[in-house]
């Protein structure tokens, strides 16, 4: 196991307060200008993938200081506890080993004692057999019809992965088939999706690590009722749902067939449950190959963390650098701008991924922590970001890091969309870091013909004071094998933060409370009787309600 380390103990952390007093004052674009190896010095290739960190307030200093940083709070140790099977979820007991689901390296994995790669490899087998009985045509309905829509019933980790990687995998998809995924718990979801299917040639995945959840088992029983509506028979069931679950006794319990369910285990996180069983979606979806294609790419982002020095190492600098701003310039949360419409849903997913692992606020020893951990993250797709939210980021009073991403290559070469798409990505962070000062402004607005007063008047409302950090992250082309090197890029950024900021980031205590309150209000619903059981509010809201439905 590894140390729990205070990282505010540290000696790096000292220097990197220190440092930050100095590099507060620094303007990146002077640095290019310093420097005309920056960008060298600060971007990094790893495959397809060009990942440039120069534009921001960093130097070789603050890097040497953050990676002495990962150094002392034993990210090295971290490491090795994750591919070693540790039971580094701590407050669960279990291994964290998302990163056997894609071990294509023969290698054993161990999670107690125990090698998972022959279960691994059972599964996937079972997932590729039931690909190419669903797309060849041999699985079928209970009409005799073949398979054409996908239903994943899921939420949170057994919904936002695979929703993500589909669109954006859609270029891939399978010709005559089509997913759809329900998640909340509204009727609205269900129903709305229910009306674009018939239950005839339409497969329901029931994906749930539990099998307990109670927006997934509510929607999974509505979409059961559904389809005897149609089918009438029970015995129809098995050929239009399956379950993926790590829970064998729940599954048979609700009627899903042991044959249909596909398992995955306790060491694998919700959040981090797209390359399992959960990812059966994606498989069906873009065809079983190119899901392997996608568990290939995280392998090689696997290989990539745990073999490069860290000065190197994409995950550990995305890391140190997000730290950097958290805790050294008050950075409370951060963007991710997909320069790709088809990874429309890639900010939602790290949500989850980010928050819902780094939203701690007592240590590994148990300790409240007196520094800040994860921030919030949110995005959308540019260019529509830019005609939203970029105005805050730009000229607000809060600093936001932003992470760019683009492909060099679309899908739709279409006209000039493309190049008008990148023109905005590298424009961006361009005018982010560099502003623009009174001078320009004044000078600008002389040049429109505007008097001296007038010029006065409105320059301080133009001038950008610039100065605010990207990563641009270019890839060759959105593939099956590139999206998944990505993805893992950001698992392990989120995996870094954690070790460096002494928190357990696989466990999620903090959903518990109000799913435990939702349990207890549910009944109350229900009757006629007028609520007192809460406070004034709650009581207030719910006796309003039971007025007005
Ligand atoms: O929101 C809490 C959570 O436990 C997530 O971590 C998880 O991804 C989601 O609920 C769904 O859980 P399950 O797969 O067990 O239905």
């Amino acid at each position: 196991m590894f140390p729990r380390t205070n990282p505010t103990n540290t000696a790096a952390w000292q220097a990197l307060q220190a440092h930050a007093g100095q590099m507060k004052a620094v303007q990146m674009k002077e640095l290019f200008a310093q420097d005309p190896q920056r960008f060298e010095q600060f971007s990094f290739r790893f495959e397809d993938i060009l990942a440039d960190f120069s534009k921001n307030r960093i130097n070789q200093e603050t890097l040497d200081h953050l990676v002495a940083l990962a150094h002392e709070c034993g990210l090295k140790e971290g490491i090795a506890a994750l591919f070693d099977g540790d039971f580094i979820n701590e407050t669960e007991g279990r291994s964290v080993l998302h990163v056997a689901l894609r071990n294509f390296s023969g290698q054993p994995m161990y999670s107690a004692g125990e090698d998972v790669m022959p279960q691994v490899q059972a599964v996937l087998q079972q997932m590729k057999g039931f690909c190419e009985q669903v797309h060849s045509g041999a699985w079928k309905g209970f009409t005799g019809k073949p398979i054409r829509y996908i239903v994943n019933i899921g939420i949170g980790g057994s919904d936002l992965g695979p929703l993500m990687v589909t669109e954006a995998l859609k270029p891939y998809w399978v010709a005559g088939i089509t997913p759809y995924f329900v998640s909340n718990v509204d009727a609205t979801h269900i129903e709305e999706t229910l009306k674009k299917v018939n239950a005839e040639e339409t497969l329901f995945l029931v994906a749930s690590k539990t099998f307990t959840t109670q927006e997934t088992m509510t929607n999974a029983l509505t979409a059961r009722d559904w389809f005897l509506q149609s089918a009438g028979d029970a015995a129809h069931v098995a050929k239009h749902f399956v379950a993926l679950s790590t829970n064998e006794k729940e599954v048979t319990k609700f009627g899903i067939d042991k044959a249909n369910m596909f398992q995955f285990w306790d060491w694998v996180g919700g959040r981090y449950s797209l390359w399992s069983a959960i990812g059966l979606s994606i498989a069906l979806t873009i065809g079983y190959e190119n899901f392997e294609g996608l568990l290939k790419g995280a392998h090689a982002s696997d290989l990539h963390f745990r073999n490069t020095a860290f000065a190197e190492n994409l995950p550990v600098l995305m890391a140190l650098i997000g730290i950097w701003y958290v805790n050294f310039f008050g950075a409370q949360s951060e963007a991710i701008l997909p320069y790709d419409q088809y990874l429309h849903r890639f900010a939602a997913y790290f949500q989850q991924g980010n928050m819902e692992s780094n939203g701690k606020s007592v240590d590994r020893n148990g300790e409240p922590v007196d520094y800040a951990t994860g921030p919030v993250i949110w995005g959308e797709p540019g260019t529509n970001g830019q005609h939203a939210f970029y105005q805050l980021i730009h000229q607000g009073t809060v600093l936001i890091p932003c992470d760019f991403i683009a492909p060099a290559q679309s899908h739709n070469p279409t006209g000039d969309h493309h190049a008008k798409l990148l023109s905005n990505f590298f424009a961006q962070t361009e005018a982010l870091m560099n502003g623009k000062g009174e001078e320009e402004v004044e000078q600008e607005l002389l040049a429109q013909g505007k008097s001296a007063e007038d010029v006065a008047k409105l320059a301080p409302f133009k001038i950008f004071e610039g100065n605010r950090p990207t990563n641009s992250f270019l890839i060759k082309k959105i593939t099956p094998y590139t999206l998944g090197q990505l993805i893992a890029l950001y698992e392990h950024k989120i995996f870094v933060q954690g070790v460096i900021w002494n928190i357990y980031s696989f466990d999620q205590w903090g959903v518990e409370l109000g799913k435990q309150l939702a349990t207890k209000i549910l009944p109350e619903l229900v009757t006629e009787d007028t609520i007192n059981s809460h406070d004034a509010s709650t009581n207030g809201l719910i006796n309003a309600y039971k007025a007005m439905r």
